[in-house]
């Protein structure tokens, strides 16, 4: 009931009494003050005035469950497992989709001690900075396809961050969110299937959200979202806001069991579209210039002579031809 009842006054904008709190839930006046009693514990600041109420005064970034939940409006992230630490979001999703988890179950963490990241790479997950989160899912597709929902998911998080920033960030095919040709978000989709069908899918989402600085060894190819735009952002509305748009987007997959209702969108992010990239696959490099993507998600790279190659991802890196993007 605590996060319905922060729903509810971060909505109404202005005071509600507890006489309506109280019939909205069907419970009693001291069920309400106890649990608005809670929500100060957690750092709310709420004012209590007789004969109007209560009002949420403007919050900043608290993460915790109930926020969290307070902010989700639809089906993705209903159900949330907070952490203050673990070794790695993913790790736990899996256990849990293992232990057979609803989809929707949304993972999130304050901090990780053991983030990971594409190629065995490790992700920089300090606490109270940035967006640690896994989504549970159980798509019912063939376990070839999955790879397009990564691609999904980097539209969802593109609108999520737009949404609550205004910050127009670029999608690096795949599945890099980046602006200014540095790195804000990264997304590591894991799997579990057998040839007929996937028992369940996790996408970890990590975002640099209000990072002041970096280690140096990403420095150069790394961003957040305050050096982007100057603003402190809370996450909660970011993973919200997120959750909301993967699941526009996830249905309209699902609908076509292909890319091909999101092959303008994504291209319209893309922001290597047009230019010359320089895949570098295990045989050796080629560059070309990228076209876009098909319906099945794989880049479209046209070569000097003309012929366009289809780049899956995966199995490739894909840079520009001065740097990162
Ligand atoms: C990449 O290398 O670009 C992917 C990075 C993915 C990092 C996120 S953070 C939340 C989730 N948990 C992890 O251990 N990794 C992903």
């Amino acid at each position: 009931m605590k996060s319905e009842i922060l729903k509810q006054l971060r909505e109404r904008r202005d005071y509600i009494s507890g006489q309506e709190l109280c019939r909205h839930f069907g419970v009693s006046r001291t069920a309400v003050w106890k649990a608005i009693q809670r929500l100060e514990e957690e750092g709310y600041e709420i004012r209590a005035v007789r004969n109007k109420g209560y009002l949420l005064v403007d919050t900043c970034d608290i993460m915790t469950k109930t926020e969290i939940e307070s902010c989700i409006r639809g089906n993705f992230g209903r159900a949330v497992e907070y952490h203050e630490t673990i070794d790695s979001t993913n790790t736990r999703a899996k256990l849990l989709a293992e232990e057979g988890a609803a989809w929707g179950t949304l993972v999130v963490s304050d901090c990780q001690e053991a983030g990971r990241g594409r190629r065995g790479r490790a992700w920089v997950s300090p606490s109270g900075k940035n967006v640690f989160m896994s989504l549970i899912l159980r798509p019912d597709i063939h376990p070839a396809s999955a790879s397009m929902l990564t691609l999904v998911v980097a539209l969802a998080v593109y609108d999520g961050i737009k949404k609550v920033t205004g910050l127009e960030t670029g999608i690096k095919w795949p599945n890099d969110i980046v602006s200014n040709g540095k790195k804000v978000c990264g997304i590591l989709t894991e799997m579990s299937a057998e040839p007929e069908g996937i028992h369940y899918v996790v996408a970890g989402i990590g975002i640099n959200v209000n990072m002041e600085e970096f280690p140096e060894e990403v420095r150069p190819t790394a961003t957040s979202l305050f050096l982007e735009t100057g603003k402190t952002v809370r996450r909660s509305r970011l993973i919200a806001a997120i959750m909301e748009a993967f699941e526009q987007y996830y249905e309209e997959f699902m609908s076509q069991g292909d890319l091909s209702g999101l092959i303008s969108v994504y291209n319209n992010h893309m922001a290597n579209m047009g230019k010359e990239v320089r895949v570098l696959e295990s045989a050796g490099e080629y560059t070309g210039k990228a076209l876009g993507i098909n319906e099945k998600g794989e880049l479209l790279v046209e070569m000097p002579g003309g012929e366009v190659r289809h780049v899956i991802s995966g199995e490739v890196s894909v840079r520009g031809i001065y740097g990162y993007v």
